[in-house]
């Protein structure tokens, strides 16, 4: 019996991780131990919920308007009980979160084999996203199995000089939760206010965006939505309380948007696939909408997601006011541009992911995704 312990701390971690807890708990020869930190608490807990998922040990270490030096030495030495108390064969981390680099760190330094999940996305700029990009790297260097969502990501990882053997290509796994989270009779009270309007979904958090380069953004999106009557935008907030005060003082008053309280992943699924068009600087969110061939504005300077980009479904605007003004202008006035960007595609899976990481696990192989032989 192998024992893989899964520990995770944020909203995208959870949604991406626990569709693989539910497949390795389906495994025979797989113990399955979960350990959340709760970098984030009631975004966590949400997805938690969602998923079924019932962790057994629950750090507790977010605090209002924590600072990176709180999350890394609120996770060290509590992660360092848990993992003594288990000794797991293997721990799984996800991303590029600061759970998941302290959890590596503390792995590392326990000799704890570490597998990454979407493991060898880059920018190679430790400044953008900061502190992701560093987290990512520094994961990299520690793990014993890097799960890379696509070939891209796996050359990546044999640029930087890790070995072939210890990389699998399985796609995303967010593509597996969403097999189950589309409905075509979908209902809620936000898409009746929407009604036979164009539906803008809007999404911001990024840390190295709050201040300045957030109220730009916010700033054209209110400018492009008053000279449109015929869009309302839809903005589920993230918890961040910069992020809402600058939302509120930008936003607040604008009658063609909504901003409302983080929703379910499913009901974002939902939202996203009725979508005209996104605005966002999350990650995830650029993996979805290509899917439902939802194009979006990437509201940063770098993304590290540059197979939709390749796609046609992802366009890269920064953040400066006058760039996302045109950029979404354009997008709702000009057709053409418009359906250049809109068709669906799945760069990143095929939605059995889970599947290919379990079977690594448990036998030591599985079969590629999206390697041509
Ligand atoms: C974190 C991750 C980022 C990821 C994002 C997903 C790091 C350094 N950053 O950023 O990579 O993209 O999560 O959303 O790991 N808050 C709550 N309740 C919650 C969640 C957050 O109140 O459920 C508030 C707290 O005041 C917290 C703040 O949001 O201090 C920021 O949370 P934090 O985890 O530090 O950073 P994120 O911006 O969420
Ligand atoms: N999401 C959600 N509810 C929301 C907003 C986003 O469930 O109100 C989901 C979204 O579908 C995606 C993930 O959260 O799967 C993205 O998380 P976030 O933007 O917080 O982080 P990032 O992906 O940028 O790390």
């Amino acid at each position: 019996m192998k024992k893989v312990m899964a520990v995770f701390g944020t909203r995208p971690e959870a949604i991406k991780i626990c569709p693989l807890v539910k497949e390795m708990k389906s495994r025979q020869s797989l113990e399955v131990v979960v350990c959340v930190t709760a970098q984030h608490r009631q975004m966590l807990d949400q997805v938690l919920r969602t998923f079924d998922v019932v962790p057994d040990y629950d750090l507790n270490i977010m605090k209002d308007r924590q600072t990176l030096f709180d999350i890394t030495a609120n996770i060290i030495l509590a992660i360092k009980e848990v993992l003594e108390a288990e000794k797991p064969d293997v721990v799984l981390v996800h991303g590029d979160t600061s759970t998941a680099f302290v959890t590596a760190l503390a792995c590392f330094y326990l000799r704890i084999p570490v597998g990454h999940v979407e493991a060898g996305l880059r920018t190679y700029d430790i400044y953008s996203p900061f502190p992701e990009e560093f987290n990512r790297e520094a994961v990299s260097i520690i793990s014993q199995y890097h799960f890379a969502p696509t070939p891209l990501a796996r050359q990546n990882l044999l640029n930087e000089g890790k070995k072939a053997e210890s990389i699998f290509v399985t796609g995303n796994t967010v593509i597996d939760a969403m097999r189950h989270t589309v409905r075509p009779d979908y209902h809620h009270p936000e898409l009746d206010w929407v009604g036979d309007h164009r539906l803008i979904f809007i999404t911001a958090h990024r840390r190295e965006n709050i201040g300045l380069p957030m109220r730009h953004m916010f700033r054209a999106i209110r400018r492009v939505l008053e000279e449109h009557p015929d869009c309302r935008a839809v903005y589920p907030i993230h918890m961040n309380p910069e992020v809402r005060l600058a939302a509120d003082e930008e936003l607040g008053d604008c009658d063609r948007i909504h901003i409302i309280e983080p929703i379910e992943v499913f009901d974002c699924h939902n939202f996203e696939a009725r979508s005209y068009l996104c605005l966002t600087d999350s990650g995830g969110i650029q993996e979805e909408c290509p899917s439902f061939g939802v194009p979006v504005i990437v509201m940063r300077d770098t993304t590290e997601r540059p197979e939709g980009v390749e796609a046609g479904t992802l366009k890269l605007a920064g953040t400066d006011e006058e760039t996302i003004y045109r950029t979404f202008k354009l997008l709702l006035e000009d057709e053409n541009e418009y359906n250049r960007m809109s068709h669906a595609c799945n760069p990143y899976g095929d939605g059995h992911a889970c599947k290919r990481i379990a079977d690594i696990l448990e036998f030591g192989t599985y079969e590629p995704w999206g390697m041509t032989p």
